[in-house]
């Protein structure tokens, strides 16, 4: 996938579409030379990188540093960024100031999360030629509004919210639309009704694609993670086994060797 019309050719073919998280260059060029289909370069960057309890002290700043050092990595492989907490809230100027600086940074595509208060500014990033993924269900800015980290859309009242929320990103012509746990029956009705992909996480298997965040995939998460993280490799083990190795290996004087020394 290397342009915004892939999502609507993958989801018009029945093809899922696979997107995973990156931060920086080193990761962004091994998922470069994977089958992945795209990047995001999340939010998540401000828990997963800098140890915070929620996204919310992600800046603008912030993104456009990690945007660039993944686009530097990321080999033409589709690149969307997030905008980041209250970016997209404060007018279209600053909106706009915002995508300048992701979209100059790198990114081919915004992503924002929710749709009420702020359809003005999706119609014009839009209409100023920058595709914009949009992001509903438990959208994690909004994480003090919902009382922690927690499934959305279970009642009806929500369940409605929700559909509403996904018909009207669309109708704003936003390109994809990422639900976050959300009930699994939901989010396949949520599917089944738009023409856009729906990319899920935690939103079970009925929807056009899936996204995660690639430390939790990686097992370098410090918890399990939530249930709907698969862990792909026991990345914390392995990579502690392999700085202990490294001390070892500098304490009994094996490293380094004649052949790593200069003469
Ligand atoms: O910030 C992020 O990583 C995200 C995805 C997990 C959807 O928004």
């Amino acid at each position: 996938m290397n342009a915004v019309h892939d999502f609507a050719r993958f989801k018009a073919d029945g093809r899922k579409i696979s997107i995973i998280t990156a931060y920086d260059a080193w990761s962004a060029r091994i998922v470069a030379r994977s089958t992945v289909d795209a990047i995001l370069v999340g939010d998540s960057a401000a828990m997963v990188m800098h140890g915070h309890p929620t996204t919310l002290g992600a800046t603008v700043e912030l993104m456009a540093l990690h945007t660039r050092a993944v686009a530097t990595g990321a080999d033409g492989k589709f690149l969307i960024a997030d905008l980041p907490f209250l970016s997209f809230r404060k007018g279209i100027p600053a909106a706009m100031e915002a995508v300048g600086a992701l979209v100059t940074s790198g990114a081919q595509a915004v992503k924002l999360e929710g749709v009420e208060g702020h359809e003005d500014v999706i119609r014009h990033i839009i209409g100023s030629g920058v595709p914009v993924m949009g992001h509903v269900g438990l959208t994690p800015q909004s994480v003090h509004r919902f009382g922690g980290f927690r499934v959305q859309g279970r009642s009806e009242n929500g369940a409605a919210v929700l559909l509403r929320e996904a018909h009207a990103l669309e109708d704003l012509g936003c390109f994809s639309i990422v639900l976050e746990c959300v009930p699994a029956d939901l989010a396949a009705r949520i599917t089944s009704e738009l023409a856009v992909p729906t990319i899920g996480i935690g939103a079970g298997a009925g929807t056009d694609g899936q996204i995660l965040v690639l430390h939790d995939l990686l097992g370098l998460g410090s918890t399990g993670g939530p249930r709907f993280v698969r862990r792909y490799f026991d990345g914390e083990h392995v990579l502690t086994a392999a700085l202990n190795a490294y001390d070892g290996d500098v304490k009994d004087i094996r490293f380094p060797a004649p052949e790593e020394s200069y003469s």
